[in-house]
């Protein structure tokens, strides 16, 4: 069996990135094969877990590249490195609709929330979980879904729902829904879909 090559697409923590790592160790990521973790800054603590799972990783620093430039250096890389598939898992960057029609179909992405609900621009990190619980949901968790030219628009392939909890900050729900909600359908899904691309 062919296995399909990922690139996992991260700025920050990467603990999405730590999950699905640790499901390809555990044989849970069975038909897919993280071969190179790309990252729009220097800084991002993703970069230390590739290295450390011997992933090859390769940066294009917000600070050195204006927008449209660091988006061709990363399409170049994908395709040196013969990319099946990309993995949003925290990307700080919504991607033009060019880069998207060149990876069609084959970009996916995780949302802290039940999509449509809290979706869109301006919905990412804490932003997500202070907008639930300004509304005063009972019930939140993660959206895994396929990357179109519409932010948090694509088609959902997974959900996974969290209950909320009367004393809960933004911060408390953000650490539940990761916990309980995206390490678990992320790598799970990728899986899936990765089964479906190779048939
Ligand atoms: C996660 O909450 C994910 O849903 C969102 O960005 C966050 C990334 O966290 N897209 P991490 O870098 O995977 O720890």
């Amino acid at each position: 069996m062919k296995k399909i090559r990922i690139a996992v697409l991260c700025s920050g923590g990467g603990t999405n990135l730590q999950a699905i790592l640790d499901a390809e160790k555990a044989g849970i990521l069975s038909h897919g094969e993280v071969v190179l973790v790309v990252a729009d800054s220097r800084e991002a603590f993703a970069l230390e877990r590739a290295k450390k799972f011997g992933v090859e990783t390769a940066v294009f620093d917000k600070g050195e590249y204006p927008r449209a430039a660091r988006e061709n250096a990363i399409l170049e890389c994908l395709k040196a490195h013969e990319i099946g598939l990309v993995v949003l898992a925290g990307f700080m960057t919504v991607l033009s609709p060019a880069f998207v029609k060149e990876y069609e179909n084959r970009i996916l992405n995780i949302h802290p929330a039940l999509l449509p609900s809290f979706g869109g621009v301006g919905m990412y990190g804490l932003h997500v979980h202070e907008a639930a619980l300004a509304r005063g949901v009972k019930v939140t968790g993660a959206t895994v879904h396929i990357v179109t030219e519409e932010c948090d628009g694509g088609p959902i392939l997974a959900q996974k729902a969290v209950r909320v909890l009367k004393n809960d900050t933004p911060e408390t729900l953000q650490k539940r829904v990761m916990r309980q909600a995206e390490w678990k359908i992320y790598p799970r899904t990728i899986e899936k879909f990765c089964r479906g691309m190779g048939k």
